[in-house]
């Protein structure tokens, strides 16, 4: 039988009749997508642009990652494995969070998941009910606004300008609380300001989480992208493991991006809950790509050393030029991101600055209010890229 083609969104149904699901109203599509559309156009008409927008390591992924993938493959290591992970991943992870977080907990207390993504999406589902208000520093990565509503939570900003430089910010913390706050969510190293949290900012978070009995979702992703400072985590801290979920990626740190695996480390009373929900969402993130992550994170524990210095370069090339050209422009400590004010040079409309800033330099940016009110009069530039690209950039500034 010829199955005649069917013509695209040709519509036989009743709108009235088949509905989609309320919550999809919660769910927003990143800005940047926007822009990155923006970009493939402009590259599409043949034009040049500096992508700076993006917010991916550099180089490519390890030899030794790849060929562990292909090793996997070899061995029809193809099937199904345990939805939370395989235990030689799992217990790798273990030793890695007890050598360089300083968190002990046992495999059970472990979860892989498919991404940092994925482990946030389950973090906010395992511990917010609806109502309850989350706590997280603004400008933030933008899908955590999302992530927050669609578990029914309720955003509760603080603008990270009140706490920048200072040691104790419990006041500042305790100013926006009410007896609805149930989470509160850290991101250090940050997206999108590269800024850090100081072991004494985390202990005050940390004395203000257990004053509330509030738990903790820190979204650690960009660990080993510290220039300045070090990198602490919150689960470290003491008596805070038990409220804490942490979040990981194999993405920033080992230029997996596209390999989609990262895990969450939690105590008992949350993992059960997120065994059932990376069940029901991925049943596993593949099992050769598994393998792959134990390559990764058994390999040399110094491997990223010398890529730390080459990001350390970029941001120091790419802050220089900024400062060079007028702007207000931060050295930031940690991730991968530039966040100049640039209300000074190209306007406060942080949409608008970023398309004068393409016409003139062809550097394409992310305006700073995409990450929320906060960062408006700002634009988010990466300086994960190559040094040409760096340069370029550089010297389009010097001729804004
Ligand atoms: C702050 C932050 N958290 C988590 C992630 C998640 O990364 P992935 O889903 O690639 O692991 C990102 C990615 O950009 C990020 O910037």
């Amino acid at each position: 039988m010829r199955c005649t083609p069917r013509v695209p969104h040709d519509l036989t149904y009743n709108p009235r009749v088949l509905k989609l699901a309320d919550r999809a109203s919660l769910l927003g599509f990143s800005d940047i997508v926007r822009i990155r559309n923006r970009v493939l156009d402009l590259r599409a008409q043949g034009r040049k642009v500096l992508q700076l927008e993006g917010g991916e390591p550099f180089m490519p992924t390890a030899d030794v990652v790849k060929d562990a993938m292909r090793d996997a493959l070899a061995a029809n290591q193809t099937r199904y494995a345990p939805s939370s992970g395989i235990p030689q991943l799992l217990e790798a992870l273990r030793a890695k969070l007890a050598a360089k977080n300083h968190i002990e907990l046992a495999t059970g207390d472990l979860i892989v998941t498919s991404g940092g993504a994925h482990g946030l999406f389950c973090a906010f589902q395992a511990s917010v009910d609806p109502g309850d208000e989350v706590m997280f520093f603004s400008p933030y990565w933008t899908p955590i606004r999302d992530q927050v509503r669609f578990a029914g939570g309720v955003a509760v900003r603080v603008p990270w300008d009140d706490v920048r430089g200072r040691d104790d910010i419990r006041d500042v913390l305790e100013s926006h609380r009410t007896d609805r706050l149930r989470v509160i969510y850290v991101n250090s190293p940050a997206n999108p300001t590269g800024d850090l949290l100081t072991r004494t900012q985390l202990e005050s978070i940390a004395a203000f989480a257990k004053a509330h009995d509030l738990t903790v979702i820190a979204d650690e992703a960009y660990e080993d992208l510290v220039y300045d400072g070090e990198h602490v985590s919150m689960a470290s801290l003491p008596g805070m493991f038990e409220r804490t979920l942490t979040v990981f990626t194999f993405s920033k740190s080992f230029s997996m991006t596209g390999w989609r695996i990262g895990y969450v480390a939690a105590p008992p009373l949350f993992m059960e809950f997120l065994r059932k929900l990376v069940l029901n969402s991925v049943n596993g993130v593949s099992t050769p790509t598994q393998f792959a992550a134990l390559a990764a994170v058994t390999d040399d524990p110094h491997a990223f050393d010398g890529l730390r210095e080459e990001y350390r370069r970029r941001r120091d090339l790419l802050v220089g030029g900024f400062r060079n050209a007028g702007f207000d422009c931060l050295t930031p400590p940690g991730a991968f991101y530039t966040f100049p004010d640039v209300r000074a040079c190209l306007g406060n409309d942080s949409w608008r600055a970023m398309e004068t800033l393409l016409e003139r330099t062809s550097i394409a940016s992310v305006p700073g209010v995409v990450f929320g009110p906060e960062g408006e009069g700002h634009l988010r530039m990466s300086f994960s890229t190559s040094m040409e690209v760096l340069e370029e950039a550089v010297d389009a500034l010097r001729a804004l």
